[in-house]
């Protein structure tokens, strides 16, 4: 397998968010965000840590960028932190913030790195959360304005565009199971947050297409191949739920095809927050879709689990190979999804925003030896290949992530990056994974 298998137009990088690198917390006028206030308090997150310094990203950037230039990687995906822009997430802009993100952006055009910017990827101005923050149906004008002032200000030199990163992921363990931040939990949370965060794709996108020119908007996804246990006519029914409730809850609405009907009975209660118009203000015209794939997940039948009456069997139960997140490596999952996808007639392209595996790394003799990261890469790079040649328009591929970082609710623990971190002394170390796509990258 080499680069030129893929063509000469397909989009190779790395993906990173604000809230698991850039540290700073507090720097120059930035407000707290919904992950500030969640990592501070005992309990919420594995060994109390917090992203107060993460990787430092936020003054070492520089450092950061010269590493990708140095692996050969031409795009970079990060996400802008709306409290550094909006400290209290309207009205007032921090102009340091914005300097901040213009310092970033020069840096990576100098080094003919693309920028690729993710408006959202979780870190909601604290403020905005002390008002309702996504369960408040005035998110979209917070959300608009913010996406308004992103795109007038840096759209002259960024062209593409994500809205959000992963809306299943921070509404369902944000505002349903209280395991990521605001701690939110329960159907009267999540349904007008799923709500509203459903309708933001569209209003980000709306605001991105009128001020960019030449912008190539895209939104990210979350998804995971699905699997009944069983051929029993009930798993198969629960893995049907599951798969509406991951795969396809947000995609659906934003391409006119409303909320999945598998799940109209646990949602019913939508109906109360939807307002007139709002059915036609779901629909938008993306130029690309991202999907992030990390796994496969079994389902079985489980009548005492509310709402879905379905539960995962997890890796560990299966007795199958998983990473430290205790996934199931299972590298046909990716192809799987991208093929998923592909079936919907009016997606015009797809790009895996996402995809790695965590496992424990260690630096030994200066080096770091992360054979099965390696593998994990290169088995998941094939599988997009081989939907590519089965005719799937998928043109980008983005590895999560550049350096180790702060992994959300599990802390520092789990390693993600193809370059290791020493969190101490903030020392990066390529690792074998990081060199091998420099190797595949330097070949057209
Ligand atoms: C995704 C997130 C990303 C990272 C990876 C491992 O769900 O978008 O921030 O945490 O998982």
């Amino acid at each position: 397998m080499e680069r030129r298998d893929f063509g000469e137009e397909f989009r190779w990088g790395v993906a990173v968010s604000a809230y698991q690198i850039e540290g700073a917390h507090d720097a120059d006028g930035k407000g707290h965000s919904i992950w500030d206030i969640f990592t501070n308090k005992k309990g919420n997150v594995l060994n109390e840590h917090t992203g107060n310094t993460a990787c430092d990203f936020y003054n070492r950037y520089n450092q950061d960028i010269s590493l990708l230039k140095e692996l050969n990687i031409p795009n970079f995906r990060f996400s802008l932190s709306w409290p550094r822009i909006f400290p209290s997430g309207h009205f007032y802009v921090n102009r340091k913030g914005i300097d901040f993100y213009d310092r970033l952006i020069d840096c990576c055009l100098s080094q003919g790195i693309e920028p690729w910017v993710t408006l959202y990827h979780w870190d909601l101005p604290h403020e905005l959360e002390l008002m309702g923050g996504w369960t408040n149906r005035d998110i979209l004008y917070w959300f608009g304005d913010y996406a308004e002032l992103c795109a007038k200000h840096f759209g002259d030199r960024v062209k593409k565009w994500m809205v959000l990163n992963e809306p299943m992921v921070f509404t369902g363990a944000g505002y349903f199971l209280g395991i990521h931040a605001p701690g939110k939990r329960g159907m009267k949370n999540f349904i007008p947050a799923m709500h509203h965060a459903t309708l933001a794709m569209g209003e980000g996108g709306r605001r991105l297409r009128e001020f960019v020119k030449d912008a190539e908007i895209g939104t990210t996804f979350s998804c995971s191949h699905i699997e009944p246990v069983s051929q029993k006519d009930k798993d198969i029914r629960a893995a049907i739920r599951v798969d509406a409730l991951l795969n396809r809850l947000y995609i659906e609405p934003i391409l006119g095809l409303g909320y999945p009907q598998e799940l109209r009975k646990p949602l019913l209660n939508v109906e109360k927050y939807i307002k007139p118009n709002d059915e036609s203000n779901m629909p938008f015209d993306f130029d690309f879709i991202g999907i992030q794939n990390y796994t496969r997940e079994i389902v079985k039948y489980s009548w005492w689990t509310p709402y879905l009456q379905a539960s995962i069997v997890g890796a560990k139960e299966r007795k199958v190979p998983h990473t430290l997140m205790k996934w199931e490596v299972y590298p046909e999952a990716i192809y799987q999804m991208l093929k998923k996808f592909q079936a919907y007639t009016n997606i015009k392209k797809l790009m895996v925003t996402e995809n790695g595996a965590a496992f424990n790394d260690v630096v030994f003799d200066g080096k770091v030896q992360d054979s099965q990261r390696l593998l994990f890469i290169q088995d998941n790079i094939r599988q997009v290949l081989r939907a590519k040649k089965e005719g799937v328009n998928v043109q980008g591929y983005f590895i999560w992530t550049l350096t180790d970082n702060f992994e959300w609710a599990e802390g520092f623990h789990p390693r993600f990056g193809i370059v290791h971190v020493d969190f101490h002394s903030q020392k990066r170390t390529i690792k074998e994974s990081g060199l091998w796509y420099k190797d595949f990258l330097s070949y057209m």
